[in-house]
């Protein structure tokens, strides 16, 4: 897992993150074996894949404060902590380095990449109980 992307929650948060996974059915499967091949091997040694995400983390830092969720830079900043580990730093997609083939290159989610979306594309009735609705 990526935890360093999620040291950056608020206490409120991670709280809520545990509440919903506690109430989700637990399932019983096998999981594959985790194997790093000689490239993700390579990468590692270069300091270009960070395989422990325990050794990116700040284990000192202040818990971030709560904040609120409203439609503001500083909570799409909050927000999109969750999606930079992924879609890049600069959220402009491409190929995670080290990442099985079959693993979907992220798409590019700056205004070019998805500037076709229309804010009633997340307006749906799922959405209807959301901020972008309450934003308006
Ligand atoms: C675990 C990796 C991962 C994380 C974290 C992640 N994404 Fe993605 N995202 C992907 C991948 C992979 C695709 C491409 C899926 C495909 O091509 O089918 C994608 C696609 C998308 C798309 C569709 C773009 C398009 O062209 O239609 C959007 C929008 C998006 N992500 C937004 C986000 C946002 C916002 C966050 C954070 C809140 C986020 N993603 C976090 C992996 C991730």
């Amino acid at each position: 897992m990526p935890s360093h992307e999620f040291t950056n929650l608020n206490d409120a948060d991670v709280i809520g993150l545990i509440a919903y996974l506690k109430q989700i059915p637990k399932v019983a499967r096998a999981m594959r074996a985790n194997h790093v091949g000689p490239i993700g091997r390579l990468l590692y040694l270069k300091g270009d894949l960070p395989l422990l995400p325990a050794e990116l983390m700040n284990h000192t830092a202040a818990h971030p404060a709560e904040i609120t969720s409203a439609p503001t830079a500083e909570y799409g900043r909050y927000i999109a902590n969750a999606c930079a580990g992924c879609h890049g730093k600069t959220f402009s997609g491409g190929k995670i380095p080290g990442t099985p083939p079959e693993f979907r290159p992220p798409a590019n989610i700056t205004p070019t990449g998805i500037g076709r979306y229309t804010e009633a594309d997340f307006s749906s009735p799922r959405c209807a109980k959301g901020n972008v609705q309450a934003a308006r």
